[in-house]
């Protein structure tokens, strides 16, 4: 797939809510559930990072609820794009960029976001067709208006924020014009996905997906 295709289908899955969840998924058993919950609070489009063993189980188990999209996050490698890609994912997400990884996922037919945190990174993705960006870190790399301030000379680039956003700063970032939606862990904590407590989690979610844009 080219990196515009990748773009165009990237910027549909950001368009489905406001918030993308950033999922670490411990246990498998959990996935269908929370996945459940996400999807029923307004929340379909569900990144999954590949940051624990179980993550990969987890992606296959959340592909089969209905009215999701299970993309895999934390993509650094050529062979995780195809362990994502394996396992149901129907979307990749990475911290940063390298060419390795953009060729693998363009190999693979797996529409990337791509991370950039300067200007120059997204510069550089821009060149090579990719206009739809993950901010990453958000929040550490200056927050919305660092976001703001790419934006006035490259407004073509629209991101996903990530990385430090929560309920009480997403509408800074989701008022600005180049933000499609931002993505973050908090709609899914520990310590409710421990308990099981997936009412707590479609409420959280369902509190998210109404954030303005
Ligand atoms: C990540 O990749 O860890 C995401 O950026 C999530 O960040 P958050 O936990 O600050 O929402």
């Amino acid at each position: 797939m080219t990196p515009m295709q990748a773009s165009q289908d990237a910027l549909k899955i950001c368009q489905l809510a406001p918030i993308v969840p950033v999922l670490v998924v411990d246990d498998a058993k959990d996935a269908g559930p929370l996945a459940k919950a996400l999807v029923a609070g307004g929340l379909p489009a569900l990144e999954v990072t590949l940051r624990t063993p179980a993550a990969l189980e987890a992606i296959a188990e959340m592909a089969k609820v209905q009215g999701g999209v299970v993309g895999a996050g934390t993509l650094l490698t050529p062979q995780d794009v195809v362990n994502a890609k394996e396992a149901g994912a129907t979307f990749g997400v990475s911290p940063g960029a390298t060419d390795m990884l953009l060729d693998a996922c363009e190999d693979a037919d797996l529409p990337l976001l791509p991370g950039a945190a300067t200007a120059s990174e997204a510069m550089r993705l821009l060149e090579r067709g990719y206009s739809v960006l993950k901010f990453f870190p958000a929040e550490a790399s200056g927050g919305a208006p660092a976001l703001k301030g790419i934006g006035a000379p490259i407004p073509q680039i629209r991101f996903c924020p990530t990385g430090g956003v929560s309920m009480k700063n997403a509408n800074d970032y989701l008022s600005l014009p180049n933000v499609v939606c931002a993505g973050g862990s908090w709609v899914a904590p520990k310590n409710l996905v421990t308990a099981g407590d997936w009412g707590g989690i479609e409420a959280l979610a369902r509190e998210a997906a109404a954030l303005p844009r």
